[in-house]
């Protein structure tokens, strides 16, 4: 019997809980870029359908699934899904091994409920307002590793990069 794969979260947090001002990623930060690049490559990913229009350009390796509500839609790049259990369908029938989930607020927030694992950057700094990352909690999900990068002449804010498993 095939196993449904790993669904990983990993998105890009301010101190205050925002992934964007409204539009687009609201830092500069390479050491992030290259974080995303790295732990992404070559994986399926689950994207939002506004999300995956911003990122267009970027895919190389990549399996690009798009949640979107429009029956009509079909992505230049990828597939289009209904929900999160058609993803998780679609890579199980594939062989896929994990999914790696990349926003936005709306596909994290419809994740969740499946997710096994975040990969989080906290940033070190405050947006006021914006797009919100869904609210974590405390249970289910615990820490098992997290390194810390100060501010540098290349990354305007300190940075975490922390590992949370459910369970
Ligand atoms: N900091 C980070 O790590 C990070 C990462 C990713 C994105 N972001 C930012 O997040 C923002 C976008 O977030 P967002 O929440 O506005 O958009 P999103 O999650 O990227 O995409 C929203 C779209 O998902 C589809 N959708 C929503 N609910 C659905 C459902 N129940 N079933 C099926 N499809 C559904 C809809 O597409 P249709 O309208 O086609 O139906 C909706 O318009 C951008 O500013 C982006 O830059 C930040």
């Amino acid at each position: 019997m095939s196993t449904r794969p790993r669904l990983t979260l990993i998105a890009a947090v301010s101190e205050d809980g925002y992934i964007s001002r409204g539009q687009g990623v609201p830092w500069d930060l390479p050491r992030d870029r290259v974080h995303f690049r790295a732990t992404t490559a070559g994986k399926w990913l689950l994207l939002g359908r506004r999300t995956y229009a911003e990122m267009l350009g970027w895919f190389r390796d990549h399996t690009p699934l798009v949640l979107t509500r429009d029956a009509s839609f079909v992505p230049p790049i990828g597939k289009a899904v209904r929900s999160v259990p058609q993803a998780l369908d679609l890579a199980t029938k594939a062989g896929v091994e994990e999914i790696f989930v990349c926003g936005g607020s709306a596909a994290y927030e419809l994740a969740f409920p499946h997710a096994d694992r975040l990969f989080m950057t906290h940033v070190g700094t405050r947006l006021g307002a914006g797009v919100a990352f869904p609210k974590i909690g405390t249970p289910p999900w615990r820490l098992v590793s997290s390194v810390d990068y100060p501010a540098d002449a290349e990354n305007a804010f300190a940075m975490r990069f922390a590992d949370y498993r459910r369970g």
